[in-house]
């Protein structure tokens, strides 16, 4: 294999059912923004899939968007934009035209950075994604300050263990935030392995 491409177990298992949940939730055609895109297989997976939209990846670490840059060369498909750098910290969005995205999809990134990521997440979805436009979220939360199985309150754990400001989220955290970001939450999907798609809207103007 290239150097370059990093390879994630979970993301080969889990593209499989969030591609399910993306056939439901999107239309024809559109333009999508991965934030925190990770190896790069997921948005070559989705983008082989929805051949009528186009793909913009992200990342802040330079590892991750070297390994994008392979798989997208690899998979020759042309509705992929090359991956750009975007920083939840920081959040220089001066590239990305406003109201632009139909989708915006953040795969695995809350439970594993600091809540500021988060707020980001929202404020950029807010910032970019076109009046009814999704964001979409992937990944364990609680409900109501109750985390379930065991083995969800288990990661937990060793979350905060790696790093006191990493964690599992509830889900009426981020409803506060999509709601300061003029996005509300339409669905929660139940996914396997006690994951969950949550499936925000931004609201008409
Ligand atoms: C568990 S990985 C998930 C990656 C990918 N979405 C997946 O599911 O395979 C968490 C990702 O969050 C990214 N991340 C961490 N801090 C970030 C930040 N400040 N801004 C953007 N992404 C960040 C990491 O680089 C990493 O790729």
């Amino acid at each position: 294999m290239n150097q370059n491409k990093l390879f994630n177990e979970a993301a080969d298992c889990n593209k499989h059912p969030i591609l399910e949940v993306l056939k439901e939730q999107l239309n024809d055609k559109g333009e999508a923004l991965e934030i925190s895109s990770g190896s790069g297989q997921h948005v070559v997976h989705f983008a082989k899939n929805f051949p009528k939209w186009t793909w913009q990846p992200s990342e802040y670490d330079l590892r991750c968007l070297k390994s994008i840059s392979e798989y997208i060369a690899e998979s020759q498909l042309d509705n992929i934009f090359k991956p750009l750098l975007i920083d939840l910290n920081t959040c220089d969005l001066s590239s990305l035209k406003e109201n632009k995205f139909d989708l915006i999809l953040c795969i695995n990134m809350v439970h594993i950075t600091p809540l500021k990521c988060s707020e980001s997440l929202f404020a950029v979805a807010s910032t970019l994604l076109k009046s009814n436009g999704k964001l979409i979220t992937y990944g364990p939360y609680s409900v109501n300050g109750l985390l379930t199985p065991e083995s969800n309150v288990l990661f937990d754990l060793s979350l905060k263990s790696q790093n006191a400001d990493w964690g599992v989220r509830d889900i009426s955290y981020l409803e506060g935030l999509a709601k300061n970001n003029n996005l509300i939450l339409r669905n929660t999907v139940e996914m396997p392995c006690n994951n969950k798609c949550l499936i925000f809207v931004r609201k008409l103007e």
